[in-house]
């Protein structure tokens, strides 16, 4: 595909309704669940974007057969049968394009007790090691989980058989937390995890595998047990969760345009991290049972904030960026504090070049308010950061090239279709890109 950009011609408010596709988070970690299931099984609600054609596509190449099906609201159907699975190895190049592929690790090792994985990609900010991934697979009894155990930037494991264990995370990880869930589903024995993750994809991920015929605890909480059994017997069909960072950055994009949205499918619960932020800004934030609505009063006062991002239920590092956009729009300074990455300001430059008024000392930006953002052309460093540009773009007065566009189709279905519903004036273009990846 040729390289694009978003071409948005800012000022419009975004008004109407939206609706938010499936989280692309949980549905990477269920569709390696699903390589582990003894039968067949539907994913439901499953979002048309990038990263999960990259995740079906490594899933096939494992022998997995996957038919995929368009539902006329442009989700997807996956009908899935892992059985003629044939390989414990996913070493393709396809790897390294998701972070996610390191799912694979614990679904694999879980399935054939052995499991052979390329490193994974992702979004690149800062050290994103997986040591905590492997402690917990040696804690297991799998062989070769030491770092220096890669081999042309191939790891390989082997158990026989992988054991329950205790695991205690010194970080907390959603990845590692996933995985290690993955992995123990099928062990001998009793697994207990403390100080896991409780993100809403952790939860989602274990509801599949207790649905598939799992037996998992307390995903939610910071104490996950899970008692091991033998076959997972599958035909189910599961409906994936609504994307929790989807919806806030269309909460955050009504606001930075002082429009008036109505965001369905999600869950207000997901969503109050950002809610009570944007509230206390000095934006209307009304929810519902599935619904959020977002506004302003016309002349109300929008003040800055602070703002640490933290492992859920704290303030989400996947909205940082978005919220950064908003910050600059209030009055006053806002302080934003990335609690979670080494290395997430990498935008910065880029608002910058639209007005923005941000300085930053490591981990911390300071946002000092602005009254409009000029449009400009920027990069899409990665995904979060990408969708930040556009949010900033759409507020913007005059015209914007948001460049490295297929970053932000990593994790946002039909973007162009649904903020044009909403009155943006956004269009894919080949007439300026720039991409990234040939430079990095
Ligand atoms: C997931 C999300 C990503 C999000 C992040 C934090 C997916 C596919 N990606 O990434 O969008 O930004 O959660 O909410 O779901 N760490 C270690 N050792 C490890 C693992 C992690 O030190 O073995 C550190 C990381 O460097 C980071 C922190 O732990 O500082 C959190 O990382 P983690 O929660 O694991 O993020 P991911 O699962 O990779």
């Amino acid at each position: 595909m040729s390289p694009y950009s978003y071409k948005i011609n800012g000022g419009h408010k975004l008004c109407g309704d939206v609706n938010i596709s499936g989280s692309k988070n949980a549905v990477l970690g269920v569709l390696a669940a699903a390589m582990m299931i003894d039968g067949v099984c539907n994913l439901e609600n499953v979002p048309d974007i990038s990263d999960v054609h990259v995740m079906i596509e490594l899933c096939q190449t494992l022998g997995a057969t996957i038919e995929t099906e368009k539902a006329p609201e442009g989700s997807l159907t996956l009908h899935i049968d892992p059985r003629t699975i044939n390989t414990y190895k996913a070493t393709g190049a396809a790897v390294s394009k998701i972070r996610a592929s390191y799912y694979l690790l614990g679904a694999l090792l879980a399935r054939e007790g052995k499991a052979s994985l390329r490193m994974p990609g992702g979004c690149n900010f800062g050290q994103r090691p997986i040591d905590l991934h492997l402690k917990a697979f040696k804690a297991m009894g799998a062989k070769g989980a030491n770092p220096e155990n890669l081999n042309d930037g191939i790891i390989t494991l082997e158990a026989s058989p992988l054991k329950g264990a205790k695991v205690f995370f010194d970080i907390v990880s959603v990845g590692a937390t996933i995985n290690v869930m993955l992995a123990a589903t099928k062990a001998q024995g009793k697994t207990v995890i403390t100080n896991a993750a409780k993100e809403p994809h952790i939860v989602d991920v274990a509801n599949f595998l207790n649905s598939m015929g799992a037996k998992i605890k307390g995903a939610g909480t910071d104490t996950i047990s899970i008692q091991g059994v033998p076959v997972l017997p599958g035909n189910f069909s599961y409906s994936i969760i609504p994307d929790q960072i989807e919806a806030g950055t269309y909460m955050i994009a009504a606001a930075v345009t002082g429009g008036d949205v109505t965001i369905h499918n999600v869950i207000p619960t997901h969503m109050e991290p950002l809610s009570a932020k944007m509230r206390e800004m000095g934006y209307i934030v009304d929810e519902d049972d599935d619904s959020i609505r977002v506004c302003k009063e016309e002349d109300a006062e929008i003040t800055g904030t602070n703002i640490k991002t933290m492992p859920y239920p704290g303030f989400p590092t996947d909205l940082q960026p978005q919220a950064v956009v908003l910050m600059c729009l209030a009055d006053g300074m806002s302080k934003m504090h990335e609690n979670v990455w080494q290395n997430r300001f990498q935008y910065i430059p880029e608002l910058l070049r639209m007005g923005a008024d941000i300085n930053v000392f490591d981990r911390i930006a300071l946002v000092e308010g602005i009254k409009k953002f000029r449009g400009a052309t920027v990069t899409a460093t990665d995904l979060r950061a990408g969708a930040a540009l556009v949010c900033a773009a759409l507020a913007a007065e005059g015209t914007s090239y948001v460049t490295n566009a297929k970053k932000i189709d990593r994790g946002y279905e039909h973007i162009v279709d649904k903020l044009r519903s909403l009155g943006a004036d956004i269009d894919r273009t080949e007439e300026v890109y720039y991409e990234q990846d040939e430079e990095a």
